[in-house]
């Protein structure tokens, strides 16, 4: 990838600060599938992640109680720390000296949880470092840069969740292929439910593709069955037809289940949710723990409320709703 300009940045004198932001993504369909070349639905939330990046006295630095608390990490070396290499990579690329600049990160998106942390940080990183050292980035470049930026969290991400966090709105994503936005006639909430657990995108993708090495025919029927369900998604969310959607969304939950990537907890938690009344639900993101979405048409409060009384962290998000709605 080509370096950001020939003529190296100079913090002096002191830049003034610059900052950036990003939201979070939920994926309505189709992850893991997505890898592979088949289409998935997403949609941007409005949880973001904010950097900011300012002139001070010292070897660069990243400061971030949100990413790991009490911590400052030194940019001026390749790091362990993902958030850290990730900046290092970008002050290389745009040219920065090794000196002068500290970045605080912070938001309310919550991390590894499935809703598209390390694009939005990625996706916000870039805004800010490319506005700090005053070289706006076109569109394509910072899909371009993105991509490169969230290998550092893991290492083959489709693009699905950097291309969601740019564009925002709700998104059908097929690798090589502009993305489509998707406009649904209908308003409706989703309701995002916290598992708790840990997980990790890269092991969870891994255990799929070794699952498609150990058994082609029955994960490549399950990645065909799941284009069908985005499809159909697709077709249900123009029309209007949430209750069609609803029942994608389910359908994709059980093939989610057939890959080996939900987990007792999960289930658990779309049970709640479809129990409380939710057209659909399922897990979203890469599985093993995580997050749930769950789709409701104006009974959001009613999941929010079985959410709140079995001490499940839940928040609720409009889409498509008319301003000040
Ligand atoms: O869990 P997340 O938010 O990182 O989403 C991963 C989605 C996958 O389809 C499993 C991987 C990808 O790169 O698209």
């Amino acid at each position: 990838m080509q370096r950001a300009d020939a003529q190296p940045f100079s913090t002096f004198p002191a830049a003034p600060p610059a900052t950036g932001s990003a939201p979070g993504k939920v994926i309505l369909l189709g992850e893991h599938g997505v890898v592979y070349g088949y289409p998935a639905l997403a949609c941007a939330i409005p949880r973001f992640t904010r950097v900011q990046c300012e002139w001070y006295d010292g070897p660069n630095v990243l400061v971030s109680p949100f990413l790991q608390q009490g911590a400052v990490i030194p940019l001026v070396s390749p790091s362990a720390s993902a958030p850290a290499a990730l900046f290092h990579f970008l002050f290389h690329h745009f040219q920065v000296p090794t000196e002068n600049v500290r970045v605080r990160v912070d938001g309310d998106l919550p991390v590894g949880r499935g809703l598209g942390s390390s694009a939005s940080l990625s996706v916000a990183a870039i805004r800010a470092v490319s506005a700090f050292v005053q070289r706006p980035i076109s569109p394509e470049a910072l899909l371009e840069l993105g991509l490169e930026a969230e290998k550092h969290f893991h290492g083959t991400p489709s693009g699905l969740d950097h291309t969601t966090v740019v564009f925002e709105g709700v998104l059908l994503f097929q690798q090589g292929r502009p993305p489509r936005r998707i406009v649904s006639p209908a308003p409706f909430e989703l309701v995002v439910l916290d598992s708790g657990g840990e997980r990790q995108t890269g092991a969870m993708v891994a255990g799929v593709r070794e699952r498609l090495k150990a058994s082609p025919a029955l994960i490549q029927s399950l990645l065909e069955s799941i284009r069908e369900d985005v499809e159909q998604a697709v077709i249900a969310l123009e029309s209007g037809d949430l209750n069609a959607l609803g029942q994608r969304m389910n359908h994709n939950q059980l093939q989610l289940q057939a890959l080996g990537v939900s987990t007792p907890r999960l289930e658990a938690l779309v049970t709640l949710a479809r129990e409380a009344g939710a057209l659909g639900a399922k897990l979203s993101g890469a599985g093993g723990g995580g997050v749930v979405v769950a789709l409701a048409l104006t009974g959001a409060h009613r999941v929010l409320e079985a959410a709140r009384e079995a001490g499940v962290p839940a928040f609720s998000v409009r889409v498509n709703a008319p301003a000040g709605s």
